[in-house]
């Protein structure tokens, strides 16, 4: 007689291959960190989307239980949990996405810049397995300091012969979202209406909001700019004192994170004019890596647009945020003998 896993593991398949009968659309994607503050919603968010057929689940604690709770959910995905190092590969073969929140949260008083030695050394390993095991999957980014994390990531495909920029992206979507409600509300207006693009980098005042291109056309007073401005670049630090202690923003990044991992998988699937706003190599400015607005399709990040109009402030936010942004990228070829 089977035992009860394997019976478990025969039902997935046959209802994953049913499915992929029924010619439904469906990407393989893997999440790296899924037991974590974002990775559990996350996880259960990627369960909902119709564009997932199959989910995997992986970390270095917990996953076992993540896997068994969400695998409840009547979806279509099927979802398989992978728990540490040695499943790593299992969990990345066949992969067309892998979203990374793999990593440690800040506390009060420290800046993503403080979690640079821990987690660059975890998205190290992480990339490593991509680059074996799923080297034609886009890559969503979300472990800090991002600013960093990217171009340690591209340094790991580089080694490996598998570096295609189109298909790195750092996860810039949660300042998008934030800059959106932010202005909807000094605006008077539905946010699910309203679009700023926010370009640079995630950290601090790299953190660059064109209020100037917001959709619908407004027009903002220099207080109001400066006061949006601030707040957008301060959103995630407001959210780390509120919490005390107790981590970062776990629930808004989860549906950020969704909103533009599923822009991803519409992109892979042909869909025309996708675009969003992501962080990734990039020749807008003179530095290697910029966040700015992109349109994702089959490849990965196809076509990267240029900032377009700015205003005067803009302009004297942009010479802060390169500044700012060139010591962020720097450091990652300071630091090659701790790193690779
Ligand atoms: P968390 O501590 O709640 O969860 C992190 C998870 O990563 C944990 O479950 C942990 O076990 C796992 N992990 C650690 N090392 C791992 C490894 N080697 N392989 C796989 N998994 C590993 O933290 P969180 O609140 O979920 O935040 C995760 C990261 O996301 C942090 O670095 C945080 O700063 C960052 N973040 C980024 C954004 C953004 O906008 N890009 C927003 C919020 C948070
Ligand atoms: C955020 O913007 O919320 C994240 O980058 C987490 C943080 O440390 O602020």
């Amino acid at each position: 007689h089977p035992s009860n896993l394997q019976m478990e593991e025969n039902s997935s398949l046959r209802a994953a291959n049913c499915r992929a009968k029924g010619g439904a659309p469906g990407f393989k994607v893997a999440i790296l960190g899924a037991a974590g503050g974002i990775g559990q919603p996350l996880a259960m968010l990627m369960k909902i989307n119709p564009l997932v057929s199959v989910l995997h689940l992986y970390d270095v604690v917990n996953s076992p239980g993540v896997t068994a709770d969400i695998s409840h959910m009547d979806t279509g995905a099927v979802v398989r949990g992978f728990l540490g190092q040695p499943q790593l590969e299992s969990a990345l073969t066949g992969m067309d996405l892998v979203i990374i929140p793999a990593g440690v949260p800040r506390k009060p008083g420290m800046t993503r810049d403080d979690l640079f030695n821990i987690n660059a050394g975890i998205v190290k390993t992480l990339c490593e397995g991509i680059a074996k095991c799923c080297p034609n999957a886009i890559v969503n980014l979300i472990s800090n300091p991002v600013n960093s994390t990217v171009p340690i990531a591209a340094e790991v495909f580089k080694k490996s012969g598998t570096y295609d920029p189109k298909r790195l992206l750092g996860v810039t979507m949660l300042d998008v979202v934030r800059a959106n409600t932010f202005v909807a509300e000094v605006l008077g207006l539905d946010p699910r209406e309203v679009d700023v693009p926010v370009v640079g980098g995630h950290s601090g005042v790299t953190i660059l909001p064109l209020l100037s291109q917001v959709k619908p056309p407004c027009t903002l007073t220099k207080e109001e700019s400066e006061y949006l401005t601030n707040r957008i670049q301060n959103g995630g630090t407001e959210v780390v004192e509120a919490k005390a202690g107790a981590g970062s923003a776990t629930l808004s990044m989860a549906y950020a994170a969704v909103k533009f991992a599923d822009a991803c998988l519409r992109g892979l699937r042909g869909d025309a004019g996708v675009v969003e706003c992501a962080f990734v190599a990039s020749q807008v400015t003179e530095l290697p890596f910029f966040a700015s607005k992109v349109r994702l399709g089959r490849t990965g990040a196809e076509e990267i647009y240029q900032l377009g109009p700015l205003n005067e402030y803009e302009r004297v936010g942009l010479e802060k945020a390169k500044k700012e942004l060139a010591g962020s990228i720097q450091k990652v070829g300071n630091f090659p003998q701790t790193i690779f």
